[in-house]
């Protein structure tokens, strides 16, 4: 299979039920062998716009786009588009070389050229030992990776990708994560996929966009979007964040300090006005447990209120005198100390650690 990765352009695409509206104007671009991560809680618009990508959803508003050239009005089979969905949606009566072989039945190939396709396909997914059996003979993963061979087995311009993974239980799903990442690298192609899943998100993706109530909230790079998440959703949706508000003290060159409850807090970030109303998001991981008299760009002090062991370390609720609860985890390697509930703590971070971001729109 030829490498040949093709760009997506989302352009104010809206979609409208009644007065009701699904997708509100999100504009997207998906580069040339992108894996493009549509992620957002149930009821989001993430299916709605992947439906519009493939045609099968007429839009209100907006277009779409392949490679620069408008695809709007084109029928589905117009598009040459793969598709995976949550549900093996395998012929149950076809052997899984039949179900793979069926969308090149569908263009017209040859059986010479389907054969051959058909096997280069299931070795990708390395399924190549099981072309003659009945989907019913297969673990739900490997079902799913039929699946995926027979949307990609015609060289689809764009995989996409709705939910593959959420119907497998945690440890295949785990492992068809990873499958599908080799998957993308060795096919070189463009994938969209959609899930509510943020850690899938975060190991698989290029790029994660970030939807709520039919809106696009952020796009960007995992690493990017978990570090500077622009506002309280992206915050609380991907990964744990506690959320601290206060107006600014005072102001320099290097950053602000927040006055928080009674609390002075030390933020390095572009600064704002003095008296301004500001929001912080300070991920759970990010706060240290302090030793004696250890120094820390920020120390609270307070008493722990509640504790559970991970495995990797301990999550902590802290009820602090001058914050209120804060939430921490500790790496084991850090928790060499006995949690109980009652017992005084002084937690500590950096003044990188903790990043402003915006409330949402209503
Ligand atoms: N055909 C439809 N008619 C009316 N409402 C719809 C239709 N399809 C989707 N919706 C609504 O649009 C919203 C977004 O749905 P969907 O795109 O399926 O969300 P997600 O995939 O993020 O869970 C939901 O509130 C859903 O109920
Ligand atoms: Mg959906």
């Amino acid at each position: 299979m030829s490498a040949a990765g093709h760009a997506l352009g989302i352009l104010g695409l809206t979609k409208r039920y009644g007065s009701f509206t699904a997708v509100d104007d999100v504009s997207l671009d998906v580069g040339q062998g992108e894996f493009l991560t549509l992620l957002g809680p149930s009821g989001s618009g993430k299916t709605t716009i992947l439906m519009a990508v493939a045609g099968f959803v007429a839009p209100t508003a907006g277009s779409i786009l392949l490679d620069g050239r408008e695809i709007t009005p084109l029928p589905p089979e117009k598009r040459n588009f793969g598709m995976v969905f949550q549900g093996y949606a395998l012929f149950p009566h076809m052997s899984v070389a039949e179900n793979v072989a069926f969308p090149l039945r569908v263009r017209g190939l040859s059986r010479a050229d389907r054969e051959a396709k058909v096997r280069a396909a299931l070795d990708l997914v390395q399924l190549g030992a099981f072309a003659e059996r009945l989907p019913k003979q297969l673990s739900g993963g490997q079902q799913q990776r039929v699946a995926l061979a027979r949307a990609l087995v015609f060289e689809p311009n764009l995989l996409l990708l709705d939910e593959p993974l959420s119907a497998l239980d945690k440890k295949l799903r785990a492992e068809l994560q990873e499958e599908l990442k080799a998957l993308h690298r060795r096919v070189g192609r463009t994938f969209v996929n959609v899930t509510h899943d943020q850690e899938e998100a975060l190991s698989l993706s290029d790029r994660i966009a970030i939807l709520n109530h039919g809106r696009l909230i952020q796009a960007g790079a995992p690493g990017e979007l978990y570090e500077r998440p622009r506002t309280r959703f992206v915050a609380d949706f991907l990964g744990k964040s506690n959320f601290i508000e206060g107006a600014v003290a005072t102001a320099d060159a290097a950053g602000f300090v927040l006055a928080a409850g009674t609390a002075r807090i030390a933020v390095r970030a572009p600064a704002a006005p003095e008296g301004t109303r500001r929001l912080l998001s300070l991920r759970p991981e990010k706060i240290a447990l302090l030793a004696g008299e250890e120094a820390a760009d920020n120390v609270v002090e307070g008493r722990i209120l509640a504790w559970s062991y991970l495995g990797s370390g301990f999550a902590l609720r802290v009820e602090t005198a001058s914050l209120g609860e804060l939430r921490a985890t500790l790496p084991a390697w850090q928790a060499a100390f006995a949690p109980a509930e009652g017992l005084p703590v002084r937690l500590g971070w950096s003044a990188e650690a903790a990043v402003p971001v915006e409330e949402d729109a209503p």
